[in-house]
Formats: C-alpha cells, structure tokens, sequence
C-alpha cells in the first residue's frame, strides 16, 4: 500500500527535489504527493524543466505558510483572463485578494456567516433535505454523491439567493461546476510544458460570459426596491451599498461563495455517509443517540454539539477524507523556504489529507475512529480541513450547521448501505477530493439493522475499512 513514511525527518543536506513529470501530480495528487513525503520528508520539490511545484508536509510549514498572508498569496484562479472581461470579474472575489484588500473585504463578507445570524436558514434546509427524502423508494440504489450535489446545490442557491429565484439560482449552480472545471485544467496548464490546454481558453472566456450574465440578473432583481430579503446575496448587497461596492464587484464574491459552499459540503455529506455505512458499530452508537433525543433540538446541538456523537463523526470524516485535499499559495518575494530557494510567484501547496494522515499526530491515521477526538486537541495547522490562519473557511459555522441538520434527518428515515461489490475510487480533482463514479448506496427503511458492504476500488489505499468491508474478489 502507498502510504507516507512515519520518520518525517529525512531532509539531511542535498536538496529535496525530485525530477519528474508535473503530470504525475496533476493525474494523481495524493499518490505524487505520498511519494514525494516518503522520499524527501515534509518539504519537497516536483521539478521538470525550469518549472516546479514546491509541497509542504508538517503543522510547522503550514503554519509559516498559511499565517502570513502578505508574504504568501492566494492563487486559487491562476487565469483571470483580459482586464474588463467576465472572467476578471468573476474571479475577483476574496480568494484572489490578498494582504489588505482581502483583509477589508473579508469583514464585509463575513457579516451574513456569524453563528448567531446562520441560524434563519435552518428551516429551509430542512424542507429542502425533506424533499430529496420523499423522493427516495426503498428498495432501489441510488447514487448518494449525486443526491447530495444537487440537494447542496439547491440548499445553496436558496440561502445565498433566497426561495424565491430558486430557478436562476439552481441555473447558476449548474453553470459553476464546468466553470470551475475548466479553470482549474487551464490553471494547471499554465505550469505543465507539454500539455496542449488552451484550446479550452476560449470555452473558459464564453462561459464566465453567461455565468456573470445570469448574477447580474440576479443582483439587479434583488436590488429593486422591496426585494431585499433574508438571503445572503441581500445581506452583502445591503452592506455593500454602505461602502459603495459595484454590482460588478459583488460578482465576484458571489461566484466564489456559491462554487466555495456546494461542492465542498456535497463532497463531506456522502464521504461521511459512506464512512457511517461501513462501520456499523460507530453507525449503531450514533443511532442510540438520536433515537434517545439528542438531535431533536438540532439548534442547541450546533453550539453544545461538541460532547455529541456527530460532532465527532464529522471532525473524523473530515480529517480522513478531506472535501479540500489541498490548497496553493504563492510566495510574493524570492525566499528561502526550509532547505529550498525560491524565485518570486512558486506555487506551495498545502494539503490537508497529506498533514491529517501523518501518524505522528493521528496514531493510525487510516483508521476511522470517531472517538480519538475523546483525547485528542489537534492546533489550526495539524487539523485544518477548513484551512487555517486569515483565509480560514468564512463558511465553516454554516456547513457544519448544514451538515448536522441534514445527517439526522436522513438517518431517522432511511437505512443506506453500499451496493455490495462497488467500486469505490477518491481522486482528487480541482483539489477536492471526489468519489469518482459515485457511491452507490442501497436505500431500505431505517431498520437499525446496520452491515457493511464489500468494495473494491482505490479507497483501500486511502482508508482502512473494516475486514467485512474488502470485497472479496479483489483480495484473490
Ligand atoms: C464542508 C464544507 C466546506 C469545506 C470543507 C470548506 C473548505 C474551505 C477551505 C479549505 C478554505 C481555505 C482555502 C485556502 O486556504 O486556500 C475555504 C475558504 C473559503 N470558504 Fe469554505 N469550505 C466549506 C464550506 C463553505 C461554505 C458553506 C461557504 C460559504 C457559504 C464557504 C466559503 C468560503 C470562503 C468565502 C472562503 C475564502 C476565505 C478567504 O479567502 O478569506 N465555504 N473553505
């Protein structure tokens, strides 16, 4: 099995850099990445002609790295195509900014996401989850990665966008994944040599067109007089207008809030239902505890939610399958970073999956094992699935808020276990970690009657499920 070395030491004087091919990374970022930290330990270098892809491994690294925002920039949209052009302006919004722009905007967009205000959007993603629900038949397999994308995408539009534009809005959600697809091919295109990428620039050019067309359509309705409601779109609108931001520029923070929120709950919610399914015992305890009340009152959870069950199977999804898997910086000025010199605008990543499954904090970190968070304090920069320092996630509260409305609703009703024999993949894909092919989940009523199912696939490489859950046919 392709794991990282437990001596993270192994730097002792020649430089910690492999020659290869950028491509490995870009076709597999967690296989390149293992490899890398098994060869060089926590800081290493992908070098292939005058290009390089600099990666950091330790709680120390990423803490030098993600607490200094003036010194290492964000470079989430490495193309932000002509000045005035769509493109420009949709990727204009805080993951471009840095230093003291980002800092100013950031307090503007916060507002709407402080915990005491996230609370209004309970009842809609309640009816919302409601209704993927009743569409479900027991006795039928469907594909849980898919649910959860379009439930989270429509659960987004309506608490950015609010109910009432739910059409345009679930129209936008739809336009962003190609968007974000797209751009981030083109982004990695701009450091692969030998790739032929841009014939995508002109799709990546006509679709920001026809993205921001639509927000805009969106901004002007709610701007119209007696259209502001309690969406989020509105909150930034009203305190927009007080520091007299265009509604160009709010294309911008509306696009990286929309594609920010979905995907990324999308991806938590069917890892950690899929981790629930294939460990029965964690699933059964979880169940006592809501069939015994403790979520029937999901607000008080929120905030007293951290001695619950929950609370803990979802810190444990997170740490071992990361929605985000890893993120990038670029260094502003030329610099020494541990052993390596490095030209101004290196692209550093980070990785959440790399630091979370180091087993020098996270003994058997393959291990799903919701109850090491009885003993455990992990810092912002060992565990940080929301990323950590002045870029922290601003939507974290609401996702988790989301995420544990939703998963008791659906366990009250319904009993998934994977389609036996499925095969299970996680690759990474525009840094988020996704279940490639879906994950195939058989619906019963919820019976408490709890197995796991054997599967096959490359998940074995990531995680350590139970004996029960190793399909047989592989192992032969
Ligand atoms: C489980 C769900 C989520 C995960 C795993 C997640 C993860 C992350 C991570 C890792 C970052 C930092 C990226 C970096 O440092 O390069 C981030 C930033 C961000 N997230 Fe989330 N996120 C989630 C949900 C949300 C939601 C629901 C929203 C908003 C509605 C949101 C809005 C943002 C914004 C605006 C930023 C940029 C902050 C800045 O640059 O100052 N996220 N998120």
């Amino acid at each position: 099995m392709d794991r990282p070395a437990t001596d993270i030491s192994l730097w002792t004087g020649s430089p910690p850099i492999t020659d290869g091919r950028l491509q490995d990374f870009v076709a597999d970022p967690i296989a390149c990445m293992r490899k890398l930290h098994r060869e060089h330990g926590d800081i290493a270098a992908l070098r292939e002609s005058e290009q390089q892809l600099v990666f950091i491994f330790s709680p120390e690294l990423n803490h030098q790295v993600l607490s200094d925002s003036k010194l290492f920039h964000s470079r989430f949209f490495a193309l932000r195509g002509p000045k005035k052009s769509a493109l420009r302006r949709l990727t204009s919004g805080l993951l471009t900014m840095n230093g003291d722009e980002h800092k100013q905007q950031r307090r503007l967009v916060a507002a709407p996401f402080e915990k005491r205000t996230i609370g209004v959007y309970h009842d809609t993603i309640s009816s919302l989850t409601d209704e993927m629900l009743d569409a479900w038949q027991p006795g039928t397999t469907l594909d849980l990665a898919q649910e959860m994308t379009v439930l989270m995408r429509r659960i987004t539009s309506s608490i950015l966008f609010g109910a009432d534009q739910m059409e345009i809005a679930l129209e936008i959600g739809e336009m962003l994944d190609p968007w974000v697809e797209v751009n981030h091919h083109l982004s990695l295109g701009a450091f692969l040599p030998t790739e032929d990428f841009m014939p995508r620039y002109e799709e990546l050019l006509a679709l920001a067109e026809r993205l921001e067309s639509r927000i805009l359509d969106l901004i002007r309705f709610r701007r119209e007089a007696g259209k502001l409601g309690s969406d989020l779109l509105s909150q930034l609108i009203r305190g927009h207008d007080q520091t007299g931001v265009s509604n160009e520029q709010l294309v911008g923070h509306v696009a990286v809030l929309f594609g920010a929120a979905h995907m990324t709950s999308a991806l938590t919610l069917g890892w950690t239902l899929f981790l629930l399914a294939q460990h029965p015992d964690v699933m059964r305890s979880l169940f006592r505890e809501l069939l015994a009340g403790a979520y029937d009152e999901p607000l008080a959870a929120f905030d007293s939610g951290k001695g619950l069950l929950l609370d803990r199977v979802l810190r444990e999804s997170m740490r071992v399958l990361p929605a985000s898997s890893y993120s990038q910086r670029s260094n502003a000025v030329p610099m020494e970073l541990g052993p390596l010199s490095l030209p101004r605008n290196t692209v550093i990543i980070f990785s959440q999956f790399m630091t979370q499954h180091r087993p020098d904090l996270f003994p058997n970190p393959e291990t799903f094992d919701p109850d090491r968070w009885l003993s455990i304090t992990p810092s912002p920069y060992e565990y940080l699935p929301f990323g950590a320092g002045p870029r922290l996630c601003l939507g974290a509260p609401l996702a988790l808020m989301t995420m544990k409305s939703i998963l008791p609703r659906i366990l009250r009703r319904y009993r998934l276990s994977v389609a036996a024999g499925a095969e299970i993949t996680g690759r990474v894909v525009s840094t988020m970690l996704n279940p490639i092919g879906g994950l195939p989940m058989e619906v019963a009523r919820q019976d408490g009657r709890f197995a796991a199912s054997p599967v096959w696939g490359n998940i074995h490489t990531l995680i350590d499920l139970p004996e029960a859950a190793h399909e047989r046919r592989a192992a032969a």
